[in-house]
């Protein structure tokens, strides 16, 4: 409006719209605020799905951190528990992990671990040893052949410096390129950045329920190959050949997982993908063994990342040295954040076998 400065047009703008709302919400009869009486579905616009679906999963959980009973066993053994995410992530504290521990007890951690998809420990100044012992509670462990092992060969040394930055800074669940990605992960921090260096996580089932309908049912048939060339990069076409060759006779080379993976134990669905290992062309349906078409898989990829990646699912964690952090790889994705060059970062890892991914179905 010519003669009027911003401001007063903005309030006029402003008034015009406030009087019409107000309006609507008396002719609606739906009260002050204009989300009283509508469904929770309604009160999220279509094109911002993502926060509906940290909702949904929050409601899976019972609107609450953990259930009831879960509270309870966690007090009687002597837990306390800070939930750091809505949906994910709780330092449990009050155990000292080098210590036998009852069958009660770890069945409480893990399933502490099963509700809240990631959990913490503060000051476990564990040895290579203790930390494969307290592991093992969980299951077998997987080896891990890419990696520097530790004494023993079920721990993995990921350690950067001035000389070798980070680069797990990409967001990943471990290991699907394996026909049965290891259940879960779990990381001791031995040295600590003086600043940054944090691992984050993000809920795969909020993920999942934050897709707008249509593309959920169009990703249920879907699968898509992962393999380990990520891994290969690093060593020498021409003269490594030889070991290239050696690997992928040894271990399997391309499996297909389905993008929409059905926890086995909460039976939840989760998005299941991988920014290295999946091969971003490769989707397919499972059911025709049609391939989507590469232009297409490509596109549905990426977009599938950049959902996974919205920090409205993500926890935040801040290692101490002595720190472990324990993740389900069937529930979230994490990412190391690179941030702390040049100062030195050093975890040692070790990986609970877990089986192979089933597709997820409505019931
Ligand atoms: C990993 O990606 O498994 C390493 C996580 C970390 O370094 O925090």
């Amino acid at each position: 409006m010519p003669g009027l400065d911003f401001n007063t047009s903005a309030i006029q703008t402003a008034e015009s719209l406030t009087a019409r709302r107000l309006e609507k919400e008396i002719e609606a009869d739906t009260g002050s605020d204009a989300g009283i009486g509508k469904t929770p579905s309604a009160r999220f616009p279509e094109h911002n799905r993502l926060p509906y679906g940290v909702y949904l999963e929050w409601q899976a959980m019972g609107e609450q951190p953990v259930s009831d009973a879960l509270a309870e066993a966690a007090r009687s053994e002597g837990l306390s528990l800070e939930h750091i995410g809505l949906t994910l992530g709780t330092v449990i504290h009050g155990v000292d992990l080098s210590e036998p521990l009852s069958e009660t007890l770890i069945n409480c951690i893990r399933q502490i671990l099963l509700e809240r998809k990631v959990i913490f420990f503060r000051d476990q100044p564990l040895t290579e040893d203790q930390l494969v012992q307290f592991a093992e509670r969980f299951g077998e462990l997987d080896v891990f052949p890419f990696g520097r092992l530790g004494h023993n060969p079920k721990v993995i040394e990921i350690s950067h410096d001035e000389a070798r930055p980070g680069s797990e800074n990409g967001w990943h669940t471990d290991v699907t390129w394996m026909e049965a990605p290891s259940l879960g992960s779990i990381a001791q921090a031995l040295i600590v950045p003086p600043i940054g260096g944090d691992t984050l996580f993000a809920d795969s089932h909020a993920a999942f329920r934050g897709l707008p309908e249509t593309l959920q049912e169009t990703l249920l048939p879907l699968s898509g190959v992962h393999d380990y060339r990520y891994f290969l990069s690093g060593l020498d076409p021409i003269q490594d050949a030889a070991l290239i060759e050696e690997i992928k006779t040894r271990i399997p080379f391309g499996v297909s997982h389905p993008l929409v993976r059905q926890h086995p134990e909460t039976g939840k669905p989760a998005l299941y993908i991988h920014g290295g290992f999946l091969r971003h062309e490769s989707l397919f349906n499972r059911d025709t063994r049609e391939p989507m078409g590469e232009a297409a898989s490509q596109a549905l990829s990426k977009l599938l990342l950049t959902q996974h990646a919205r920090p409205e699912l993500m926890c935040r964690f801040a290692w101490q040295p002595g720190s472990i952090a324990f993740w389900d790889n069937r529930a979230v994705q994490h990412y190391a954040a690179s941030d702390y060059y040049p100062h030195a970062r050093s975890i040692r890892r070790v990986t609970v076998s877990g089986d192979v991914p089933m597709s997820w179905a409505p019931s």
